[in-house]
């Protein structure tokens, strides 16, 4: 894990680079300062066009002691009156990577002309420095990238600085535990491991626990739903439950986080046209984010109570599968006909979001990568909002604004129910018509998702990259979705 600290510039030791932003016009005063020590090098760069301070540029110059680093990054910000906390991010995840080669130390100078509180400012670049430091490499013999093992932000000491930089720190880092779990290739990441991962990270904190339910318990708590999805694969269905439960919490409050687990994704029965299927693996990355996300609570030590339950299971093609015809009873009583068997996603949720309300849980939130229309409305950018609480929905959102997990709101109707209605059964589980995919998934949720406020987040676009976002999540995969939101929403809860 990176190290964070504070120490005036000059004052940390063995320094292997320095980083400053630069916002645009170029010359202004926190650069002016450094290029006055560089004779005028910045402003030369910049005349020569080599330098503009464009959001996300990162240019690497090696020094001769005129700084107290060997060497120096010019990380651009873009207008100087537009720098925000994103624009922070990009030019620290730019500058992880122009230095990929280097590791060490790297120290920050902070600028205190930026229309951003210092605070906040170097949060944002110690969120961006381990965010873009992040390679989805884990897997090759040899991966040469490597990350700052220290991070040093350069200024003198100063408690609510401290505060917010160790935070980001903490968020930034489980954010890149998410990334690593959807990221995993499905032969590694099963159900039963990634309930061994849960076991693992409950270990690390006091007020953490975890308990995996495995295909006996879950007939008995009568899950056909989620059961029925496993069925296809030897690597049978989990539901894996963490709990946080730290002292001083309020007591009118239970967190439900619910996470779509697929460990992968073939469609089952109805199975899905190869091209990308591999990105497939990345199902569970709703599940990730709820998991380092009540990570991220437990280790912030946020005063709120939560329960996370993944619904895990691998939707495969296999002798035993369910099929498109099959009626399941889900464990609030509920009958499906399932039409679709790659509709799994709706399918898990419907039980775990019931297991929640179960057990106590006041205002829910479920992460899923749900419907390929989703991306296809928003891209990688934006995930998808769907509350039946506007209020709720609101804070959602909010937190989605304030931690850059961004979510947009989309509609909840009741008069998408109409999409499900099954002759067979209670509701089916996909519609034929090609209309309003992320809308009617949503209105099948809600017949799950019991009493008081939820919010349902179809992450299918930002949860998992084909390519880089070119801000600060700039390698393909996993993106840790899901565990700043959480994070954040903690704050504004407790
Ligand atoms: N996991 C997929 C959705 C998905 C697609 C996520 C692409 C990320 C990228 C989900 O299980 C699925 O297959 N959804 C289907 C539902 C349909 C069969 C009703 C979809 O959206 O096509
Ligand atoms: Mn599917
Ligand atoms: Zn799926």
């Amino acid at each position: 894990m990176t190290k964070v600290e504070i120490a005036l510039p000059g004052q940390a030791a063995d320094a292997d680079a320095l980083a400053l932003p630069v916002a645009q016009p170029l010359g202004g005063d926190g650069a002016k300062i450094v290029d006055e020590k560089l004779g005028g090098r910045l402003a030369r760069l910049g005349e020569s066009g080599e330098l503009r301070g464009e959001r996300g540029e990162a240019v690497l110059l090696h020094l001769n002691g005129e700084l107290d680093a060997p060497r120096l990054v010019a990380a651009g910000v873009g207008k100087r009156e537009e720098v925000d906390a994103d624009a922070l991010r990009t030019a620290a995840s730019a500058t992880a990577q122009a230095l990929s080669r280097v590791g060490g130390t790297l120290v920050w100078l902070l600028d205190e002309s930026l229309p951003v509180p210092l605070p906040e400012q170097a949060a944002a670049l110690v969120e961006g420095t381990i965010l873009g430091s992040y390679s989805p490499g884990r897997w090759k013999a040899k991966n040469e990238t490597k990350a700052p093992e220290r991070i040093v932000i350069g200024h003198a000491d100063d408690p609510e600085l401290r505060a917010a930089v160790e935070r980001a720190a903490i968020v930034a880092e489980r954010a890149n535990r998410a990334r690593d779990l959807s990221n995993m290739p499905p032969n590694e990441l099963t159900p039963h491991t990634l309930g061994e991962r849960a076991k693992e990270l409950a270990a690390e904190h006091e007020h953490l626990t975890c308990e995996v339910l495995g295909t006996r318990e879950l007939d008995d708590l009568g899950m056909g739903a989620l059961s029925a999805v496993g069925r296809g694969s030897r690597n049978e269905p989990r539901l894996i439950v963490l709990r946080y439960d730290p002292p001083g919490a309020r007591d009118d409050m239970l967190l439900g986080l619910v996470g779509k687990s697929i460990t992968f994704d073939a469609g089952g029965i109805s199975i899905k046209p190869s091209g990308g299927m591999q990105d497939m693996k990345g199902d569970m990355s709703g599940g990730a984010g709820t998991l380092h996300g009540i990570g991220a609570l437990a280790a912030l030590g946020t005063p709120v109570r939560a329960i996370a339950a993944l619904a895990a299971a691998e939707n495969l093609p296999g002798g035993d599968a369910f099929r498109p015809g099959d009626i399941l009873r889900a464990a609030n009583g509920k009958t499906i006909e399932v039409i679709n068997t790659d509709a799994e996603g709706r399918l898990v949720l419907a039980d775990a979001l019931w297991y929640v309300r179960r057990e106590g849980a006041t205002h829910v939130l479920d992460l899923a990568t749900l419907t390929g229309a989703m991306e296809l409305a928003l891209g990688d950018l934006y995930a998808g909002g769907f509350a039946n609480d506007a209020e709720w929905g609101e804070l959602v959102v909010e937190a989605g604004r304030r931690s850059g997990d961004l979510i947009w709101p989309f509609p909840l109707h009741p008069r998408y129910r109409r999409y499900i209605d099954s002759s067979f059964a209670d509701m089916k589980n996909g519609s034929t018509l090609r209309q309003g995919s992320p809308a009617l998934a949503a209105e099948f949720l809600h017949e799950f998702a019991g009493d008081g406020p939820w919010m349902h987040v179809d992450m299918a676009g930002p949860a998992f990259l084909e390519r880089s976002r070119g801000d600060y999540l700039r390698v393909p995969g996993g993106t840790g979705w899901g565990v700043r939101l959480i994070a954040e929403l903690g704050r504004l809860v407790a």
